[in-house]
């Protein structure tokens, strides 16, 4: 059974949940809001599916109340800074304000961001820079049970590192690529094998690496591992986002010791550009728009209705769901309301704010 939500309540009922947490007012909203839009926008993997898993990490301790970015180094176009653990929608927020405002000083920033706690939706920050008309380029990792194996590699050795690149365009919303270096998103396979579907082949390997078509390998133990995209290149990319998101931002790399613990912490490395800066802005406009007016008015392969550009599909979800409502199945919804049982709030009151 699914219930379905219409936006509002469905953040004041997340809301609560995160307050009750001991977040502060201001801190909550963020959260709901950023895990809602997710929602909105058809990723619902990083939506109100993750409070559970933040739930545990705050009472494991390995996710912090009212934390905000602290400044490690403010040398002009270089920025970097510790997440402190903090809640990454609230972290990533300010963390991006900051970059944007060096952006607009210097013509661009290299943020380099360590130790927040999970990041979302990477593209909701690339979003917030495109807002304020600039470009973003961003390597993320992931420290928590590393799930994806290396290309040519039996077994998993990092995370679903994304990579997320917004531009904002002429005359319509930003191209706005955000995308897991893994095949697939993991939810995705537990989707699947709760279903007892078969997977492609080149998303998932067994426990010896052999390629495998069944979902359970990435959900089940003894766990294989998923794949990258795109064989030995999202594999290179996945590596990158490792090194700068990980290593250079002076977060960490992947936690390959642990295997129980809740908290998924990220690692982003940004690079902000202001385009007004180039001179180039009269003759981006004018490219932009006759490449994507040529890209678009390509025939429509068998089985699909048209071409559209990174960003676009959320967009149109996004559309849908502010109509009809957030749909969300009966398994993450008890979920939810067991979270907020642990923090010792009601699980009808959740259910009575989501109601509106
Ligand atoms: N914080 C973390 O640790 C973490 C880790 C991994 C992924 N994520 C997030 O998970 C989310 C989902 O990632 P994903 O890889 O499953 O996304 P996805 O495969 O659904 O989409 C990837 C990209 O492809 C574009 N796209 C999809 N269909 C298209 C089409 N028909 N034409 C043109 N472009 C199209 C989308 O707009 C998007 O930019 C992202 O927001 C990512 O940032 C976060």
């Amino acid at each position: 059974m699914k219930n379905v939500f219409h936006k509002e309540p469905l953040a004041r009922a997340i809301e609560a949940v995160v307050a009750a947490g001991g977040s502060e007012p201001r801190e909550a909203r963020l959260v709901a809001e950023n895990l809602v839009t997710a929602n909105l926008l058809g990723h619902d993997s990083h939506g109100i599916g993750m409070i559970p898993r933040y739930v545990d990490a705050l009472l494991e301790g390995g996710l912090s109340v009212n934390q905000h970015p602290k400044v490690k180094l403010d040398g002009g176009a270089l920025l970097a800074l510790d997440g402190c653990q903090g809640y990454g929608q609230v972290i990533g927020h300010e963390a991006t304000a900051m970059a944007l405002e060096r952006a607009r000083v210097h013509g661009l920033c290299i943020m380099a961001l360590g130790r927040s706690h999970h990041l979302g939706r990477i593209g909701h920050w690339g979003e917030q820079a495109a807002a304020h008309g600039l470009i973003s380029i961003s390597f993320v990792n992931v420290i928590s049970r590393a799930i994806v194996a290396p290309y040519a590699g039996a077994d998993a050795r990092f995370g679903t590192n994304p990579v997320c690149i917004a531009i904002p365009l002429p005359g319509e919303p930003p191209f706005l690529l955000d995308m897991a270096t893994s095949a697939v998103a993991q939810g995705k396979l537990r989707v699947a094998h709760n279903k007892g579907e078969k997977v492609p082949l080149g998303w998932v390997i067994d426990d010896r690496g052999n390629p495998t078509d069944d979902p359970r390998w990435a959900v089940l133990q003894p766990f294989g591992a998923m794949q990258t995209f795109g064989v030995h290149k999202g594999y290179g990319l996945a590596v990158a986002c490792e090194l700068l998101g990980g290593a250079l931002t002076g977060g960490g790399v992947t936690d390959y010791d642990n295997k129980t613990r809740r908290r998924v912490l990220n690692g982003m490395l940004s690079i902000l550009i202001d385009p007004a800066r180039l001179g180039t802005q009269e003759l981006f406009g004018k490219d932009t728009k006759s490449f994507l007016a040529w890209l678009r008015a390509s025939r429509p392969a068998p089985g699909f209705d048209r071409v559209r550009i990174a960003g676009e599909p959320e967009r149109e979800t996004r559309a849908r769901r502010e109509r009809e409502g957030v749909p969300v199945d009966a398994e993450t919804w008890n979920e939810i309301r067991a979270a907020a049982a642990k923090l010792k709030l009601q699980p009808d009151r959740i259910d009575a704010l989501a109601r509106g």
